[in-house]
C-alpha cells in the first residue's frame, strides 16, 4: 500500500508551526508542508515546499508525488491586513481555498473514498449590530452576515467546502470537509500578524518582555478566546471523530471572553510594572465590535465532546506565564 502523507498549508504560521508540533510529538514523520516561509520546525516534517499556495504548478506536482490522508488548510490572510488588502485576500483565502479543494477533490477520486480537510475559519464570520448583541451566546446559524473582507472570505469557503461534501463537484466527487470557526488564539510560543484579535497575544507578550503596551481597540472590549493547546486539541479531535456523529461542517469552539481591562487585571498579578496605554484605532476598533462578545459551542460539545481544557485563570498560571 502506498504511503499516505498529511499535507499542511500555510504550515509557517502560528497555527501552522503549533500542529507540526503535536504531530512531531506523536511520531507521525510524514508531513508535507507548503509556505511562502519556512516553518522553524522544518527538521520535523517530510518535505517542505516554499511557495504560494496560487502558484497551480507546485500544487500540480505536490498532488501527483504525494497520497494523502488528511489536508490541513491553514493558509490565509488575517482580518486586519485583509482589510487594507482586500485584493491580495481574495486571491489567496479563496482562490487558494478553492485550489486546495480542487487538490484534495483530485485525491478523493484517485483514493476512492472522501479525503479529509480541515479548514479554520473564525469568529468574523458574524456582525453584530449591538451592544445588547454582545451579551448573547451566538451560535453558527445566528448573525452570520460578515462586513469585512476576511469574514466574506472565510464564510464564502465554509460554504464551499460543505457544498462539496454534500453534493459534491460536477463529477460527484466529495471532499469531507471540517471546519472550526475559532475565537481569537493565544499562543505562547509564537506570535500572530495581520490579525484584529492580536492586541491580547500582544499585550501577553509585552508583559513577558517587561514592556509597555499600547492598545489599539477600548478598555471594554470583549470578544472570545482561547489559548493554543486547546486550538491544536479541536483540530485534533474533530478530525479524529467518526464522520457518523458530526450532523455539521462547521462548530464554534470556545473557551473565556475577557474584556481588554480583565487581560491587563490578570498580566498585572504576575507583572505588577506592566503598563497599558491606549491608541484606538478606529478601523479594528469597528471590528472587534462587529465580532461576538460569547460564543454558544454546545454543538461542538455534543457532538465530538469538544471541551476547552484551560479557562482564563488556567491559560496563564499553566501555560502563558507556566514558566515564573
Ligand atoms: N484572529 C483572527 C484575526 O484577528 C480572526 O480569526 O484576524
Amino acid at each position: 500500500m502506498a504511503k499516505k502523507f498529511i499535507l499542511i498549508t500555510g504550515a509557517s504560521g502560528e497555527i501552522g508551526e503549533n500542529l507540526i508540533n503535536y504531530f512531531s510529538s506523536k511520531g507521525e514523520k510524514n508531513i508535507i508542508a507548503l509556505d511562502i516561509n519556512k516553518p522553524k520546525n522544518s527538521n520535523s516534517i517530510y518535505k517542505f515546499y516554499k511557495g504560494s499556495i496560487l502558484d497551480d504548478q507546485l500544487l500540480s506536482k505536490i498532488n501527483s508525488l504525494y497520497v494523502f490522508d488528511e489536508i490541513y488548510h491553514l493558509a490565509a490572510i488575517l482580518s486586519t491586513k485583509a482589510e487594507l488588502n482586500p485584493k491580495i485576500a481574495q486571491e489567496v483565502n479563496v482562490e487558494g481555498s478553492i485550489k486546495i479543494f480542487n487538490l484534495a477533490l483530485c485525491q478523493s477520486k484517485q483514493q476512492n473514498k472522501k479525503i479529509k480537510i480541515f479548514f479554520p475559519s473564525s469568529i468574523a464570520v458574524y456582525n453584530l449590530k449591538n451592544n445588547d448583541e454582545k451579551k448573547i451566546p451566538i451560535s453558527e446559524n445566528m448573525l452570520c452576515n460578515p462586513h469585512t473582507v476576511y469574514g466574506q472570505n472565510k464564510l464564502y469557503c465554509e460554504n464551499i467546502g460543505t457544498a462539496l461534501d454534500y453534493y459534491g463537484n460536477e463529477n460527484n466527487i466529495h471532499i469531507d470537509f471540517r471546519c472550526i470557526r475559532f475565537p481569537g488564539i493565544i499562543s505562547a510560543n509564537t506570535t500572530p500578524s495581520g490579525g484584529t484579535s492580536d492586541y491580547a497575544p500582544e499585550m501577553i507578550k509585552s508583559a513577558k518582555q517587561l514592556k509597555s503596551y499600547s492598545c489599539y481597540v477600548s478598555n471594554y472590549c470583549k470578544i472570545p478566546f482561547i489559548v493554543m493547546p486547546d486550538a491544536i486539541d479541536g483540530i485534533i479531535k474533530l478530525m479524529a471523530c467518526n464522520k457518523s456523529k458530526l450532523i455539521n461542517n462547521v462548530y464554534n469552539i470556545t473557551s473565556f471572553s475577557p474584556t481588554v481591562s480583565e487581560f491587563h487585571n490578570e498580566i498585572i498579578l504576575y507583572y505588577k510594572n506592566f503598563i497599558l496605554t491606549y491608541n484606538i484605532n478606529n478601523q479594528r476598533q469597528k471590528i472587534i465590535d462587529s465580532w461576538p462578545g460569547i460564543l454558544n459551542d454546545s454543538i461542538a460539545n455534543k457532538q465530538w465532546g469538544w471541551k476547552a481544557k484551560y479557562n482564563f485563570k488556567k491559560s496563564f498560571s499553566d501555560y502563558l506565564f507556566s514558566k515564573l
